[in-house]
C-alpha cells in the first residue's frame, strides 16, 4: 500500500494502479475523460456515520447538518440526506437545492452572512431556521415577519485552525455580531413575540485540535448564559458551526472526531446544568470532514517542460481546483498509473491557466513522470468543484460517483454553451 493513501480505505494500490473503491483510475479517465472529479459514495457515508455516531454517543440531544457549500452536487446532497443529516445553506439557492435533494424544511438551516432583504424574506417564507449575522439583519427580518425561531451568530473572539484565510472570528473577521448588538437583537425578537431561540457561532475551518470544539462550546455556553440573564430567552439549540479538519499532508495529525465530540459534549452538559440553560440541542454543521477526503481529481499530463525548473503541465488548473492558488493549500498528488515508482525529482505541477499562481505543487518530490501519465490530486471533495470557475474560458469538469464497481456520471463536463450561459449580445454589435 502506497503510504500516501494513509487513512483512506476507499483508495487502494493494486499492482501500482490507483483504484477508487473497485474502479481503476485509468478506467475512469478512459471512460469520462480528464480532468474529472471522482467521489467515493462509501467514504461519504462512512464519514457522516462517524460524525453522527460520535455526536450521538457523546450527547442524546444533538443534530448534525451538512454545510452545502462544501460540495453542492445534488447526488452528494442526496447521499447525506439518506444518512439522515440536515443541510446548512449559505443562501436561498442552497435552501432550494437542499429541498430538491429531499431535505424537509425542519432539517434545513440557513446560515448566511450579510443578508439582503430579499434573502431574509426568502428565508422567512421557506420556514427554515435562520442564523442571523448582524443586528441589522435581525431588525430587517423582524420587520418582514415573525420567524418561528430566532437565532444569532456571534463573534466569540476565539478561533481555531491554522490556514490564514480560514479564521472566521476575532476583530479581523467579518462574521458574527458583537455581544452588545447580539443582546439587542434577542431583546427585539422577544418584544416581537418570538418564543423559540437558537445561538450560533462558526469560528474557523480545518481544525485538527480536538480541544477546540470543547473550547468553542464552552465559550458559546458562557455567551448563552449572559444572553439568558440579560433577556430571559431560553435556547432551543446551541450551534457550534463546522470546522472539523482533515489532514491534507501525509504527516499531519488525524482528527479524533470521537474524542472531539466527547470533549465538547462533556463541557456542554456541564455548562447547561451550571447555567440552568434548560434542554438545548447541541448542533454541528461540518462540511469538509464529510466530503473532503472522499473526492479526488484525475488529470492527465499534457506537457513536460524542462526550463529553469521542471514543469509538469496537466489538464486541470486553478479553474478546476482553486485552493492551492488561493490559500497556498497543499494537496497530495499521486501518479495514478504508477503508484510504486520511487520519488526521484523535485518538480512543479502546473495548470493551463495564464497565471503563475496556477501551480498545484511547487518543487515537490515526485517520481519520474511522462506525458500522458495520469495524476490524482487527493482530498478535493470539499471546496473543490464548488470553487471552480470558467477562467480562461475553460469548461468545468465532469463529476463521477463511484460505489463499489459502479461509476456514474453525476455532472457532465461543460461545453461552450454552458460557459456562454445567459449572455446576450445587443443586435447593434452583431455584424
Ligand atoms: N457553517 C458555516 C456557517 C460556514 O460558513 C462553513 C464554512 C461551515 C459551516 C463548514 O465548515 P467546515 O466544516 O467545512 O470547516 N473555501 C475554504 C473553506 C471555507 C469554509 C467556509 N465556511 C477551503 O477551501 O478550505
Amino acid at each position: 500500500m502506497n503510504k500516501l493513501i494513509r487513512n483512506r480505505d476507499f483508495l487502494s494500490n493494486r499492482g501500482g494502479k490507483l483504484f477508487i473503491e473497485n474502479v481503476s483510475a485509468e478506467f475512469l479517465a478512459r471512460k469520462f475523460g480528464t480532468p474529472i472529479y471522482v467521489y467515493s459514495e462509501s467514504r461519504i457515508r462512512e464519514n457522516s456515520q462517524r460524525v453522527k455516531s460520535a455526536l450521538a454517543a457523546a450527547t442524546e440531544n444533538s443534530q448534525l447538518f451538512y454545510a452545502v457549500k462544501a460540495n453542492n452536487n445534488l447526488s452528494i446532497l442526496s447521499i447525506l440526506r439518506s444518512e439522515n443529516l440536515g443541510a446548512d445553506a449559505a443562501g436561498p439557492f442552497e435552501i432550494e437545492l437542499a429541498q430538491r435533494a429531499g431535505f424537509s424544511k425542519n432539517k434545513i438551516l440557513y446560515s448566511g452572512v450579510f443578508h439582503s432583504d430579499e434573502e431574509l424574506k426568502f428565508g422567512l417564507k421557506s420556514g427554515v431556521a435562520i442564523n442571523l449575522d448582524s443586528l441589522s439583519a435581525a431588525k430587517r427580518l423582524l420587520k418582514f415577519g415573525k420567524p418561528s425561531l430566532f437565532s444569532m451568530r456571534v463573534n466569540p473572539g476565539i478561533s481555531g485552525g491554522k490556514i490564514r484565510g480560514l479564521i472566521f472570528a476575532g476583530s479581523d473577521a467579518k462574521f458574527g455580531e458583537s455581544m452588545t448588538n447580539t443582546i439587542a437583537a434577542y431583546r427585539l425578537a422577544k418584544k416581537r413575540g418570538v418564543k423559540k431561540f437558537g445561538l450560533h457561532a462558526m469560528t474557523g475551518s480545518c481544525v485538527l485540535d480536538e480541544n477546540y470544539f470543547a473550547a468553542i462550546t464552552e465559550k458559546l455556553l458562557m455567551i448563552a448564559n449572559t444572553i439568558q440573564k440579560k433577556t430571559g430567552v431560553k435556547f432551543k439549540f446551541i450551534d457550534i458551526g463546522g470546522g472539523l479538519g482533515i489532514p491534507y499532508r501525509t504527516n499531519e495529525k488525524i482528527l479524533n472526531v470521537e474524542k472531539a465530540m466527547k470533549l465538547a459534549a462533556k463541557v456542554f452538559a456541564a455548562g447547561v446544568a451550571k447555567f440552568n440553560l434548560g434542554n438545548p440541542k447541541l448542533m454541528l454543521e461540518p462540511g469538509r470532514f464529510l466530503v473532503g477526503d472522499a473526492g479526488i481529481i484525475l488529470m492527465k499530463i499534457q506537457t513536460i517542460k524542462a526550463a529553469a525548473k521542471t514543469f509538469i503541465g496537466v489538464d486541470a488548473g486553478m479553474q478546476t481546483l482553486l485552493r492551492p492558488a488561493l490559500y497556498d493549500a497543499w494537496h497530495e498528488i499521486l501518479p495514478a498509473n504508477n503508484l510504486n515508482a520511487q520519488n526521484s525529482k523535485k518538480i512543479s505541477v502546473v495548470g493551463p491557466i495564464c497565471e503563475n499562481t496556477d501551480q498545484f505543487a511547487r518543487n515537490r518530490l515526485l517520481p519520474k513522470l511522462a506525458e500522458k501519465d495520469l495524476l490524482a490530486i487527493l482530498d478535493t471533495g470539499a471546496y473543490g468543484f464548488g470553487m471552480a470557475s470558467n477562467y480562461n474560458t475553460r469548461a468545468k469538469p465532469a463529476e463521477v460517483l463511484v460505489s463499489g464497481e459502479k461509476a456514474e456520471m453525476i455532472r457532465e463536463r461543460e461545453g461552450l454553451n454552458e460557459i456562454i450561459g445567459k449572455q446576450k449580445v445587443p443586435k447593434r454589435l452583431k455584424k
